[in-house]
């Protein structure tokens, strides 16, 4: 990828581009519960983007998605936000590090990636990283490393509309070769785990479908939760117990107890992977991946027919745990499957997915990998 990037660049705007690049991520578990002041459980992948870019000495950006073969040409002021959905994760990010005093100029660059899009793996945390990450470099803007994948969050909330939590650019900065990483996100004090489960894989299987709804399903959610919490007099959904929500439960909608029900529960099961894995324990990891599952789907409704069909299968092929990831709506399950049923459980899911929807998923080996960098 870095080699094609590098070549369009220097076809588009000459040479003496430096490259950089950040990953999607995974979660193991902790879904939903970031915005909530609670746990996460996140590790880069092998997969993301990679971006050439050189300063051109003006007041514009020029960049070029390679992937998409469109060009954006933008300013650095608020008024700028270019009409491409996006390069306003570029402009973004951008007037992020401004806001944090960052002197930014312009400069030319092209990009592309390799995080399969829609697929919860979060490819806009890649793309804002890498530009946060550069930006930082190549502007001397001395901005930390926390700060950095705030931008990324901030540029979703400010610029693209989704008002996330901070695991996914977390992850796409703090990432690092075999390791996953807890996040707490109250304090956001982390922690790597070293994840090397013998003789366990982790697989992704990807539906290949996402939904779109009416609305902002995820910033729903988010505000379901935020009014529990309210109701709760706390800051966050985190530290609540399920008896104090029965408590107010006259107080608030059906739909708000069942999503904080969820988050509730999912702060538990974070923990009690955290346990189990410090003890090699990973059928109690499974089990709890599928909890996480079915409270994703009954009571958080962020599933859909075709998730909830994959874990199904997994399920039935005996897979230690699996789980719909990311934020919802599609997109792929990640499971925890031992190697002995790697090979039937792939051709199960592939065949019998085929059969009712018509194509078959994708599947993707969890490689471990580091985060943001430049690339030498
Ligand atoms: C998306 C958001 C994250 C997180 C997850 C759900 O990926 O960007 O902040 O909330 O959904 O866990």
């Amino acid at each position: 990828m870095k080699e094609q990037v590098k070549q369009k660049f220097a076809e588009l705007y000459g040479e003496g581009a430096v490259c950089y690049a950040s990953p999607g991520r995974i979660n193991l578990i902790g879904e939903h519960t970031d915005y909530n002041g609670g746990f996460v459980f996140p590790g880069a992948v092998d997969k993301g983007i990679v971006a050439a870019i050189r300063l051109n000495g003006t007041d514009k950006v020029r960049a070029y998605a390679l992937d998409l073969g469109e060009e954006a040409v933008f300013g650095l002021r608020e008024e700028d936000k270019p009409s491409q959905s996006w390069a306003c994760y570029i402009f973004g990010v951008c007037r992020e590090m401004q806001k944090r005093g960052g002197k930014l100029g312009g400069f030319d660059t092209v990009f592309a990636g390799d995080v399969p899009l829609g697929a919860g793996m979060s490819s806009s945390a890649a793309l804002e990283s890498t530009y946060a990450f550069a930006m930082n470099e190549l502007f001397d803007c001395g901005v930390d490393k926390f700060e950095l994948a705030r931008v990324g969050q901030s540029t979703e909330h400010n610029y693209c509309g989704v008002n996330c939590g901070i695991m996914d650019q977390f992850a796409s900065v703090f990432g690092k070769k075999g390791n996953l990483m807890r996040l707490d996100c109250r304090s956001m004090e982390y922690e790597y785990f070293p994840f090397a489960p013998k003789g366990y894989k982790l697989v992704l299987v990807d539906s290949r479908v996402k939904h779109a709804l009416v609305g902002s399903p995820y910033n729903d959610r988010r505000a379901s939760c935020e009014r529990v919490a309210k109701v709760l007099g706390q800051e966050f959904l985190r530290g609540a117990t399920m008896e104090q929500l029965d408590a107010v439960k006259s107080q608030i909608s059906e739909e708000d107890y069942k999503r904080a029900r969820y988050v509730i529960g999912e702060e538990r099961r974070v923990l009690d992977v955290c346990d189990a894995l410090e003890k090699g324990d990973y059928e109690t990891v499974g089990k709890r991946m599928y909890e996480t599952h079915w409270g994703m789907s009954k009571d958080y409704e962020v599933s859909c027919e075709e998730l909830d069909f994959l874990v199904e299968v997994a399920e039935q092929c005996g897979v230690s745990g699996s789980r719909i990831m990311g934020g919802g709506f599609g997109g792929c399950t990640i499971n925890l499957v031992k190697d002995e049923l790697y090979d039937t459980f792939i051709a199960k899911a592939k065949s019998e997915f085929n059969a009712k929807y018509g194509h078959e998923p994708k599947i993707y080996d969890v490689v471990i990998s580091d985060g943001s960098r430049r690339l030498e």
